[in-house]
């Protein structure tokens, strides 16, 4: 069977070759097709860095103009799915109805399941890129109650994707510009990192020539942990807790560091950022922007201040280089947004939805081999069956 390799998590083993993102996590660097992320965040839209990681490029005016014409042409879904959707209990997590919609998303298209043309691509690429916003949106309808919201042509990405999430029937919806900078830039921060468990298991699935929809299913369960995505959640969980438990934020660092107890400080640690994840950096900064225009004064804020700074000059944090991620301020933000703590993760999902694309199809178009790991058996050795009776 020849020698194996062991390297379980893959800490060490490169997956793929690609010419996407580049993040270098010693010195907390990172790129979309070779543009840093601090220069998209502050002036890209999310719309052209879909485009970019799906294209490669940044667009011309009308070739981002045909884009958004092109994702508009799918943003609805089959009035079917709300049968699918009234199905699940009002308690299920909005990620586990979101990964369930998305892969009912087949049955439903199925003329996008079996892709083999760069054309066939990108019609796969932008029916999803229009439907995922909807989808994810009655995610959030469904968790409060409200009746299932449609897509609006006259508003841009993101606008139409807060009008999905919030807008109540009849009712005239103000789009604050502060509010939509805020999430554009969210989405832009998440759109792409390179191999993360996410981005492997939609390789993976994708190996085997499933189709878009059921590879960014796999990649939607992937995130739901809290590990990965999940983290948003569980940041803003935590800092409820410290809170409400006096804001002793120094009682908090000891039970992470104690291996004893499983607790592990959220939102803190990565698994290739051995320095400050860049992400963190911008999200931080805008966090206080958003809380001080839309004039929100969070307690939550100053311990996650108070937490991050005690962290940061702790030995047990420094010797093994574990600073802020990404999910560590983002929580604040989208709470100041009203948009409920389930939700977060759902709102990662958005915002990774072009990267899961644009990996997919790089894995496509290079004609990448079935992913399939090997590994070292450690079970019985051979030994004979044994009748029931006899046991
Ligand atoms: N709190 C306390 N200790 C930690 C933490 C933490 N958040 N993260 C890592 N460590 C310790 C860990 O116990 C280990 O210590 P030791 O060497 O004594 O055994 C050492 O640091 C190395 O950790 P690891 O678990 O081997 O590292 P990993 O690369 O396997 O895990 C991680 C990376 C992100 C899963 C981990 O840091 C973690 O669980 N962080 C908290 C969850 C989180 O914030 N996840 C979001 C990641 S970023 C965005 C995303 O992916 O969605």
């Amino acid at each position: 069977t020849g020698l194996i390799t062991m390297d379980p998590g893959y800490k060490n083993t490169g997956a793929c070759e690609s010419k996407i993102t580049f993040l270098d996590g010693e010195e907390g660097k990172l790129m979309y097709r070779g543009y840093p992320i601090e220069q998209l965040a502050e002036k890209s839209s999310f719309v052209e860095v879909m485009y970019l990681l799906i294209k490669g490029e940044l667009p011309t005016q009308s070739e981002l103009d045909k884009f958004i014409t092109d994702i508009n042409e799918y943003n609805y879904v089959s009035e079917d799915l709300i049968k699918i959707l009234d199905a699940f209990p009002s308690s299920a997590h909005p990620m586990g109805v979101l990964t369930s919609l998305t892969a009912a998303l087949s049955a439903f298209n199925p003329k996008v399941v079996d892709v083999t043309s760069p054309d066939d691509m990108y019609r796969a690429a932008v029916t999803l890129l229009g439907k995922f916003p909807v989808l994810a949106s009655w995610t959030q309808r469904k968790i409060k109650g409200l009746p299932v919201n449609y897509s609006n042509d006259k508003l841009s990405y993101v606008e139409n994707f807060y009008q999905l999430l919030f807008k109540k029937p009849g009712q005239e919806l103000d789009l604050d510009p502060v509010i939509i900078d805020a999430i554009d830039k969210l989405l832009i921060l998440h759109a792409d990192h390179e191999q993360n468990c996410s981005t492997s298991s939609v390789r993976l699935v994708g190996s085997s020539h499933a189709g878009l929809f059921a590879s960014i299913s796999g990649g939607i369960s992937a995130l739901w942990g809290p590990l990965h995505g999940g983290a948003n959640q569980a940041v803003l969980e935590m800092l409820e807790a410290i809170k409400n438990d006096g804001g002793d934020v120094e009682k908090y660092l000891a039970k992470a560091k104690d291996k004893n107890d499983p607790f592990r400080l959220m939102g803190f640690g990565h698994r290739v950022y051995k320095n400050f994840d860049p992400r963190a950096k911008i999200i931080k900064v805008a966090a206080d922007n958003v809380l001080e225009k839309l004039g929100i004064n969070d307690p939550i804020l100053d311990i996650a201040k108070k937490l991050e700074k005690a962290a940061l000059e702790d030995e047990y944090f420094k010797s093994r280089n574990l600073y802020p991620n990404v999910d560590f301020y983002s929580g604040i933000i989208y709470k100041a947004l009203d948009i409920p703590t389930e939700m977060f993760t759902v709102m990662f999902a958005v915002g990774r939805l072009p990267g899961w694309i644009a990996q997919w199809m790089e894995m496509r178009e290079t004609n990448q081999p079935i992913g399939r790991p090997r590994q070292l058996y450690t079970g019985a050795p051979l030994r004979d069956y044994v009748e029931i009776e006899k046991r």
